[in-house]
């Protein structure tokens, strides 16, 4: 009978431990979209970081131009070069790689 219980007792706070990992998972899962999981999320966070300063944490512009409706004048790639390139006072290069290419396409569909 004792060990009955131990073993209800035992399989309890195997659960309760499951219960406890499974939220833990679940945090963990909603950081990694913060990180790069989630491209829109990750997107704006490097928006946010570089080019926000001048154009603008809504986008609506400031030392740069608004940007809010900048997918319907440029495409993704085109967005892209300018990243690349840089134009007029804006400077080349600020990011780069998976970076660039994410902050374009986040771009491209703000119309
Ligand atoms: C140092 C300030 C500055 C930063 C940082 C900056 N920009 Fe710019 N950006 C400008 C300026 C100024 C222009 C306008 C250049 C011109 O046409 O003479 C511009 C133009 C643009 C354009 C073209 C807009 C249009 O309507 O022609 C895009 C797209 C753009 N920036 C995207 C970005 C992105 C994406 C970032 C972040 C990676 C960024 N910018 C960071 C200053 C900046």
């Amino acid at each position: 009978m004792k060990w009955k219980l131990a073993t209800v007792f035992l399989g309890a706070s195997l659960a309760l431990a499951a219960c406890g990992g499974g939220d833990d998972n679940a945090g963990e899962q909603n950081g990694g979209n913060n990180g790069g999981g989630d491209t829109t999320a990750a997107a704006e966070q490097v928006y946010q970081q570089s080019c926000a300063s001048c154009h603008g944490q809504d986008l609506s512009g400031g030392v740069g131009p608004n940007l809010q409706k900048v997918g319907s004048k440029y495409s993704a790639d085109e967005i892209k070069e300018v990243i690349a390139k840089g134009r007029g006072s804006m400077p080349g290069g600020i990011i780069q790689g998976e970076d660039a290419d994410k902050v374009a396409e986040w771009l491209a569909a703000k119309k």
